[in-house]
């Protein structure tokens, strides 16, 4: 039994918490948020612990396992710790706002041969899986990527990144997957379209970006932190005799919902696969795409 420990316990957290107590080899331990009233509530919920204290859980040899969901501002804080006490991590994506450190950070996970996964769960998403298992034999040519959310808030977009790096780096990923190559091309406008809310706080609300992938496959994004409909999530792969849309993959009544709801399962597959592998999962990945991040906003700031 892998004891576990979930750190952040708003929505994303209590994802993790849930499914900690259904997978089979582990089991919820530890719940911490710097909140007082959110952690006493979800330990109470999930009948678990909880501290005030966060190096009293972590000095706790028996707590093998945990998972980052707090926010991204904090993921550099908790991943040295993490590694100082060799514990296994599951850290939500992005890995760190810092790109400069990200280079010393991935050095000092590998020379401690920390078991590490970053939380790219969009993979295991049932419509993407069977979008890609239609392309096996087939050529993309085009990707097009649509992310519009709905009731976004500045600061927690700030907080975990900005545009690219939170709502971004699922779909940036995404397109590698698909298409089975990296960029080396990125054009990103994202100045002109952006709202003064957003520009103030040194974020965008808006973008559009195009790739050109190394195996000449063209990727377009559009990105929105605002949307009439709910949150609009829709990929569309095309080749020369065929065009899959993923809004083909999911039940009406669900379209529009949040990523929780549409992509429900993918969190807990993404988890159960890396708690029964002997090594670490998407990392390379997650370092890859931080760096396809850091491309993208650099593009936006010269455009
Ligand atoms: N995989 C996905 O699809 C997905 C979806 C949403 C968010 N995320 C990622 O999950 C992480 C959390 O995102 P969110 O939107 O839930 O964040 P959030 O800003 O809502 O905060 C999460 C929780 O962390 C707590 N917290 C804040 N500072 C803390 C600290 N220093 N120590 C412990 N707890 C602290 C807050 O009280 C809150 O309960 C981010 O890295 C984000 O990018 C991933």
């Amino acid at each position: 039994m892998i004891k576990s420990c979930v750190i952040g316990l708003s929505k994303i957290g209590q994802i993790h918490c849930n499914n900690l107590k259904k997978i089979k080899n582990t089991s919820l331990n530890f719940v911490y948020d710097k909140n007082l009233t959110l952690r006493n509530k979800t330990a109470k919920k999930f009948k678990c612990q909880t501290s005030k204290n966060f190096e009293e859980i972590l000095k706790n040899k028996e707590i093998k396992l945990f998972i980052i969901a707090s926010p991204t501002t904090t993921h550099e804080y908790y991943l040295n710790k993490l590694i100082q006490y060799k514990k296994m991590i599951y850290c939500e994506k992005p890995i760190s706002l810092n790109a400069s450190k990200i280079n010393s950070l991935v050095k000092r996970i590998k020379s401690n041969r920390i078991k590490i996964c970053i939380g790219l769960n969009r993979r295991f998403s049932d419509a993407y899986i069977r979008m890609k298992k239609l392309i096996k034999n087939k050529k993309v040519k085009i990707i097009q990527i649509i992310s519009r959310s709905s009731n976004a808030n500045v600061q927690q977009s700030v907080r975990n990144g900005g545009l690219f790096m939170d709502k971004g780096f699922h779909f940036f990923d995404l397109a590698c997957w698909f298409a089975n190559s990296l960029p080396n091309k990125i054009i990103t406008i994202a100045n002109p379209l952006s709202t003064r809310e957003f520009l103030k706080n040194n974020d965008y609300s808006d973008a559009v970006i195009n790739m050109k992938l190394k195996n000449k496959v063209i990727v377009e994004y559009i990105f929105s932190r605002s949307s009439r409909l709910g949150h609009e999530e829709r990929i569309r792969l095309f080749g020369n005799s065929f065009k899959i849309d993923s809004d083909r993959f999911f039940k009406k009544s669900i379209i529009y919902k949040n990523f929780d709801i549409k992509h429900k399962e993918s969190y807990f597959k993404c988890l159960k696969k890396f708690t029964s592998l002997n090594k670490n999962l998407l990392f390379n990945e997650g370092i890859q795409t931080q760096k396809i991040c850091d491309e993208v906003l650099r593009s936006a700031r010269i455009n």
